[in-house]
């Protein structure tokens, strides 16, 4: 195996061999598990963060792009919120009854997010999301579900991906596909569905913006078929903007959900939406959990919220995003590379084309191979958080600059697959 041969990642790798054996997956994130960065080329095991910094167990550091994949929005082991929860933990923070701070949030999400009128807390994107698509169906009295894009791990989000075993082949019936900015593609799920269709679902934006007014148009189909419209903004949310991306498109939905950078790291989501929706269905449907109203992620998510207004936040991540999206483009465009970073400034993507013999995932590791060698962890995803700097994104375009020149010179040699220390990176699932 390569990484025997790459000190520099020792102690991950011995880290890596027992997880393999004891973990499902070998990971508790399936993002996290090296076969979809680059296997024997990357660290697999993080001992400790700050700001905007992680260090491995080699003491390699890294200036961090994914940032615990996107609730890092202040940075990591950020103070003030670290110490509001320690001063929680000194009182308890999950009682046999409610607590006062879950109606403090719950005000705050109502004024911050343009659709919230009621709320329900939970602890993941993926509960969030389902406890949507139950209200939606508990409203409507419809069963199918209009879908575009990740909204999970449950039953009715992956049952359309190649990692759909276990989950009941009927439910396949009940999700029908749509494709960001092609409104036809959502109106043939009407046409294929006549009066069945409870929800529309999607994150607002993602890998690319809306258009021709794509938002508003999904709004008004999906009332015009009497489904409800759910915006999927647990990347998006006090992220794009304080209020979401229907807060920055001005396009409102009926239920929305939210959660990563809610209390910058802490495990909390939350759905949000209209009330008389909520109210209509609340004595019908069943959405509990013990841990909804566990104090160190709510008094975590009410400090973040507060520095994120105060502070706003939410200009620096967008200005910090998009001088980092330029300047990788700059630089691909310097080494005539086949690549492109996408993306709105709040989270962007690196692109990589195949070319010739070499498909885009080939380039696209040996690209994060030689990013983290070099101490950034770019092109897996990039967030910004309130702790980089501009100093950071300069440095790490520079190195993205080299990478990229590294890439030009093996294409022409044809020897890129030679510089690969470790495994070409694959995906975590396919759709289809
Ligand atoms: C858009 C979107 N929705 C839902 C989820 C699921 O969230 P979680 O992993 O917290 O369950 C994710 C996770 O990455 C996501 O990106």
């Amino acid at each position: 195996m390569s990484n025997k041969q790459n000190n520099k990642y020792r102690k991950s790798y011995e880290l890596w061999e027992k997880a393999e054996s004891l973990f499902l997956n070998g990971v508790q994130t399936l993002s996290k598990s090296p076969k979809y960065i680059t296997f024997g080329s990357c660290p697999t095991y993080i001992d400790k963060a700050k700001g905007a910094y992680m260090w491995d167990y080699d003491g390699n550091r890294y200036i961090d792009y994914p940032m615990a994949l996107g609730p890092i929005v202040l940075g990591y082991a950020f103070d003030e919120v670290d110490d509001a929860v320690k001063e929680q933990i000194s009182k308890g923070f999950l009682y046999s009854l409610s607590n006062r701070l879950e109606i403090e949030l719950a005000e705050l999400l109502c004024d911050i997010i343009p659709s919230a009128e009621k709320v329900k807390l939970l602890k993941s994107g993926s509960e969030a999301t389902s406890a949507a698509v139950r209200i939606a169906r508990a409203y409507t009295g419809k069963e199918v579900v209009a879908v575009c894009g990740y909204h999970g791990w449950h039953d009715w989000t992956v049952i359309r991906t190649t990692r759909n075993h276990g989950v009941p082949a009927s439910l396949k019936d009940l999700v029908s596909e749509f494709k960001y900015n092609d409104l036809d593609s959502l109106q043939r799920v009407f046409d294929r569905n006549p009066g069945k269709v409870a929800a529309v679902i999607l994150e607002p934006v993602g890998m690319y913006q809306p258009e021709n007014n794509f938002l508003e148009n999904v709004a008004a189909l999906a009332r015009k078929n009497g489904a409800l419209l759910i915006f999927d903004e647990i990347i998006t949310g006090f992220r794009l903007d304080l209020g979401g991306a229907q807060s920055y498109f001005s396009v409102t939905p009926d239920l929305s959900t939210f959660g990563k950078s809610m209390a910058n790291g802490y495990p909390i989501s939350v759905l949000v939406g209209n009330r008389d929706i909520m109210n209509a269905v609340e004595d019908n449907v069943f959405i509990s959990s013990t841990y909804g109203g566990d104090l160190l992620s709510i008094t975590a998510s009410i400090k973040t919220l507060e520095i994120l207004k105060k502070k706003k936040v939410n200009d620096y991540i967008l200005l910090l995003g998009k001088k980092l999206k330029d300047g990788l483009n700059e630089v691909i465009k310097k080494n005539n590379v086949s690549a492109v970073c996408e993306g709105m400034p709040h989270k962007t993507f690196l692109l990589f084309d195949d070319v010739g013999d070499c498909s885009g995932k080939m380039i696209e590791t040996l690209f994060r191979q030689e990013c983290l060698e070099k101490g950034v962890f770019l092109g897996y995803g990039q967030f910004i958080s309130f702790s980089h700097t501009e100093n950071d994104i300069e440095h790490s375009v520079d190195i993205a600059s080299d990478a990229f020149a590294l890439i030009r010179e093996a294409l022409d040699r044809g020897n890129l697959q030679s510089l690969l220390k470790g495994e070409i990176s694959t995906d975590v699932f396919k759709r289809y």
